[in-house]
């Protein structure tokens, strides 16, 4: 099935090869087409990029489409603007709970730390979420990918971590892996992260131990995990046994990315560019060397500005990061205390609050995010050319530069997911 929109206002298409870092971001003349293209969709994948007046001859109008194209469809974009589907690369999607009175707590002047010892955090979430079932679980996901779409994610990766023993780890992968296969939500990529934190009544060590003899090989022999991640941090853990726990993941097949330096330079990024993983996110206390290093290994940094803003802390001079060509992504972070699945409202913080270009804030939640976490058809996505995804919001007016523009709520108007358009 054939499907030609045209009358498109600009289109951010951000096309070219790989990630892009520096002063390439905020390129608008060579990522943008002017107002006047269309884009023909073939079975899901983008066929061709043209003039609108030209499609139209070939195709026809909605009104009058073209007698010699039965199999097509012709939909008008009238005039609005289109930006890639949004890609949100690291979200903690399955979980139960309520966190909330943690607020009260850190007013209080309690640290994460603090409040995870007096019996919040992590450990709070994983002892809700085994309280509830696998419907309820399932639920939850469904209206989380939903919101998701509503503000313009066409695909996530989505971590277990709120399990903590083999067992649960392996229940959320499978229910993660149930809201997979459905239709009309955004596309998935999983990500086991069974090293968050440590289960209650065991050391750090046992728990390392149990993983590395058990929950991992049942984790490759379950099959539904693509990578594996681990909380490294001081006080959750250390540098040798995120290296241990990463190395043996590698073995076994899976990608790596990690979560480093949240909270202090605990090491972590001068790991992530010694074990060149994927990608090293967080990373709002790296080291200026860990992050060249990082850079220097092709490892992607994934800032998650969201947390920083939920726990009323500082993340990085992103203008810096762009004047040191460093390759950097945002994602929401989404989890029981950063409860956004809104990379509008990402781009707005960044480009209404920390002056970064909106191109720049765009290219870090599409085209850079995609090259971390593939698309399942093996296509590209991310960006807008021919033979990626159609997978594109459609914003609710004439400029590119909204989509980052509206925080409390969706700029879309419908959203494209592999050649079916979505009305919000
Ligand atoms: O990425 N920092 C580790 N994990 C999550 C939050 C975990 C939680 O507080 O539940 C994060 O921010
Ligand atoms: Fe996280």
């Amino acid at each position: 099935m054939r499907t030609v929109f045209v009358d498109a206002g600009p289109i951010a298409h951000l096309s070219g090869k790989g990630a892009l870092r520096g002063h390439s971001l905020l390129d608008t003349e060579s990522f943008v087409y002017p107002e006047g293209f269309g884009i023909v969709v073939l079975d899901g994948v983008i066929e061709a990029i043209e003039h609108s007046d030209e499609l139209k001859s070939e195709y026809g109008t909605p009104t009058d489409p073209s007698a010699s194209h039965q199999d097509t469809n012709v939909v008008s974009l009238n005039g609005n603007a289109i930006i890639p589907g949004l890609v949100d690369a690291h979200t903690h999607l399955l979980w139960a709970g309520d966190r909330s009175r943690e607020l009260s707590w850190r007013h209080a002047g309690n640290t994460y730390r603090e409040i995870s010892q007096m019996g919040g955090g992590i450990q709070d979430t994983v002892r809700s979420t085994a309280a509830a079932s696998d419907e309820h679980l399932l639920k939850l996901g469904y209206s989380r990918m939903r919101a998701a779409l509503r503000t313009g994610t066409t695909h996530m990766e989505a971590k277990s971590g709120y399990g903590l023993s083999t067992e649960s780890e392996l229940r959320l992968l499978k229910i993660a892996s149930q809201l997979k296969s459905m239709d009309h939500l955004p596309s998935m990529d999983l990500t086991w992260l069974g090293a968050h934190d440590t289960p209650r009544g065991l050391s750090t060590e046992q728990y390392v131990e149990a993983i590395l003899s058990e929950q991992l090989p049942k984790v490759i022999e379950q099959g539904y995990a693509r990578s594996a991640d681990i909380f490294c941090e001081p006080g959750w853990f250390n540098v040798e046994q995120s290296e241990d726990i990463l190395k043996s993941s590698r073995k076994s097949g899976l990608e790596l990315r990690m979560h480093i330096d949240e909270f202090v330079d605990g090491g972590g990024g001068e790991l992530a560019a010694e074990l060149k993983v994927t990608t090293a996110d967080h990373a709002f206390h790296s080291s200026t060397e860990a992050r060249r290093k990082m850079e220097s290994e092709n490892v992607n940094t994934g800032f998650l500005p969201g947390t920083p803003y939920a726990l009323g802390t500082q993340w990085p001079d992103f203008n810096a990061m762009i004047e040191e060509e460093y390759t950097w992504s945002i994602a929401t972070d989404f989890n029981p205390n950063c409860k956004t699945l809104s990379l509008p409202f990402m781009g707005s913080l960044l480009s209404q609050r920390c002056s970064v270009h909106p191109l720049a804030s765009l290219i870090a939640a599409t085209r850079n995010p995609a090259e971390t976490t593939p698309h399942s058809s093996g296509n590209i996505h991310g960006r807008l050319q021919v033979g990626a995804v159609a997978n594109f919001n459609v914003i609710d007016g004439p400029y590119w530069e909204a989509w980052c523009l509206q925080p409390s709520h969706t700029p879309f108007a419908s959203t494209c997911i592999s050649g079916h358009l979505l009305h919000h």
